[in-house]
């Protein structure tokens, strides 16, 4: 079964999140709508972002017989008060649902990740409602995946068999980076690649149980390319970053990516890097910057052997959604 394990949905619409600014949805027409953040256009969207036909129709044009439908990262809420967060979780959790009623969609809740007790009390509300997963931004303001109150987050997850997709999002801003759209090109694969670092150095991966199924998007940013520099580092500057119990190599079989990276030099290097177990097929839909048509690359890589992309394009996602 070809599984895409990262997509997004935004629904048609919501009741007012409660302060000013909030992100809305105006409808432009019947098929296209805008995000609105802080009354400002954030982004077009179309119909399949919400319209589970449209999606389905999407999936079979691109051979695609599954998705993964995670929350869109500018709802996560993450920096208002954690009250106004679970709000906005449930709300957009359980429009999911109406979303991914069909067994093809499986949806992905977010959860207010500022308040461990609470996140976890709301992913179990989802558990229970229906949902399969949970995305994850890659940070709660100046708090990395090495935050307590994550890591408590994460061991619920691992007690609970519950996958967790990491997605980076709230990037560094400023004159150099809100410009050619560098805050997604330079600062998302920054992100990701830091919050991997997070989880390593800040000793997460040595306390969490290795059961916890946890994916990176977008191939996991920077990581793999930058991979040597840093088990360097651990070993000639062990005294600045020598926390992790092991060098930065060892905890490679503790995480997955998926394969939007557009680029097979760049899959090859995945897959050489952490292990054709650890490659899944990502695209990004339905935004522009994700991959069309979906698994195109994994389809024509030819270094892939025939067993690694079945792996790739199926079993993989089938290990980690469980
Ligand atoms: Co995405």
């Amino acid at each position: 079964m070809i599984t895409d394990v990262h997509t997004h949905y935004v629904p048609q619409g919501w009741p007012d999140l409660g302060w000013p600014g909030a992100p809305r949805l105006r409808i432009d027409s019947e098929r296209e709508a805008t995000i609105l953040v802080n009354d400002r256009n954030f982004r077009k969207i179309q119909d399949n972002a919400w319209d589970p036909r449209v999606r389905l129709e999407q999936m079979a044009a691109d051979g695609v017989d599954r998705q993964v439908v995670s929350p869109t990262p500018v709802f996560f809420g993450y920096d208002r008060p954690a009250e106004q967060a679970v709000r906005i979780a449930k709300i957009f959790n359980d429009l999911a649902l109406e979303i991914c009623a069909d067994e093809r969609l499986v949806p992905f809740c977010q959860v207010p990740l500022q308040d461990p007790d609470l996140a976890c009390e709301e992913l179990d509300r989802c558990l229970d409602s229906g949902h399969r997963g949970v995305e994850i931004g890659n940070h709660v303001g100046d708090r990395d995946l090495d935050d307590a109150g994550v890591v408590q987050f994460l061991q619920h997850c691992a007690r609970r068999n519950v996958p967790v997709f990491v997605h980076p999002w709230d990037m560094p801003s400023g004159p150099r980076l809100d410009r050619w759209m560098a805050q997604w090109l330079v600062g998302m694969p920054a992100e990701t690649h830091l919050s991997i670092l997070a989880m390593i150095l800040g000793g997460v991966f040595d306390r969490v149980p290795e059961t916890l199924r946890i994916c990176f998007a977008h191939g996991g940013g920077s990581f793999a390319f930058w991979l040597g520099r840093f088990e360097n580092a651990w070993h000639r500057r062990n005294d600045l970053i020598g926390v992790s119990e092991y060098p930065p190599s060892h905890y490679l079989d503790r995480f997955s990516v998926d394969s939007v990276v557009f680029d097979e030099r760049a899959l090859r290097l995945l897959v050489d890097t952490l292990g054709e177990d650890r490659v899944m097929l990502g695209s990004d839909f339905p935004y522009p910057l994700g991959e069309s048509p979906v698994g195109g690359l994994i389809r024509n890589a030819a270094f892939l052997s025939d067993t690694a992309r079945a792996k790739l394009l199926a079993a993989n996602a089938e290990a980690y959604l469980g």
